[in-house]
């Protein structure tokens, strides 16, 4: 099966870059600074999957020199505009070499791994990201769990996808976006969490 990035479009990353943190959204990023207060030292962040820039400027806000990368063109030119000071770099898929090794002190990835298929490059793409962290670095995956696909939220609903209800590890479902203009469906990936946690050796 071939898995397209729906956030390679530009109606949908256009109106992304208006979301901040309503609704589930803000659950979602609720605790992160306590989180990162307790177990991450230092000041350099990357933010993997950075979209249109709105989880780099959460952590901009939490003081951190952070950095954005995204394989989506579109979503990296909004997050330029909305934050011209900022700093967004378009990667291509696994290539961080434009980094040296131990970089990062966090390495937060925020709904990004929602959109990556496959086991063995899902764990590609960890390791590739644990050499850029430094040895006591932390990396934070944000991600949906398997009810976000199945039950109505404040930010998402899925009533009209009844088969997320049977989708297993590594098959897609949908769910509409309550809080853009862009109310056609995104099409995730359901990890169930021993799946998504397959450790990177
Ligand atoms: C749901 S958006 C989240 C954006 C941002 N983290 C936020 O919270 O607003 C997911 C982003 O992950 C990006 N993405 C998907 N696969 C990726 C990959 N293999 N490497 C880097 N970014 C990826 C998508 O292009 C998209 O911009």
């Amino acid at each position: 099966m071939q898995f397209s990035n729906v956030y390679d479009d530009d109606e949908r990353a256009r109106a992304y870059a208006k979301l901040e943190f309503p609704g589930t959204c803000y659950l979602a990023f609720r605790d992160l600074p306590a989180l990162i207060a307790e177990h991450v030292r230092g000041r350099a962040a990357l933010d993997f999957g950075c979209g249109t820039g709105r989880s780099t400027r959460f952590l901009s806000e939490l003081g951190f020199d952070a950095i954005g990368i995204d394989i989506a063109p579109t979503m990296i030119d909004l997050a330029r505009t909305a934050d011209p000071n900022g700093r967004y770099l378009l990667v291509s898929d696994g290539d961080y070499r434009v980094f040296e090794p131990r970089t990062f002190d966090l390495i937060l990835s925020a709904f990004a791994f929602d959109n990556i298929p496959g086991v063995e490059h899902r764990a590609e793409i960890l390791r590739g990201l644990r050499r850029l962290l430094h040895d006591n670095g932390r990396i934070i995956l944000l991600d949906c769990t398997p009810d976000i696909y199945v039950n109505e939220w404040a930010s998402f609903t899925t009533r009209d996808f009844p088969e997320n209800r049977h989708a297993r590890s590594g098959d897609e479902v949908r769910a509409v976006m309550k809080d853009v203009d862009d109310r056609r469906p995104v099409v995730d990936l359901m990890w169930y969490h021993d799946a998504a946690m397959a450790a990177p050796q």
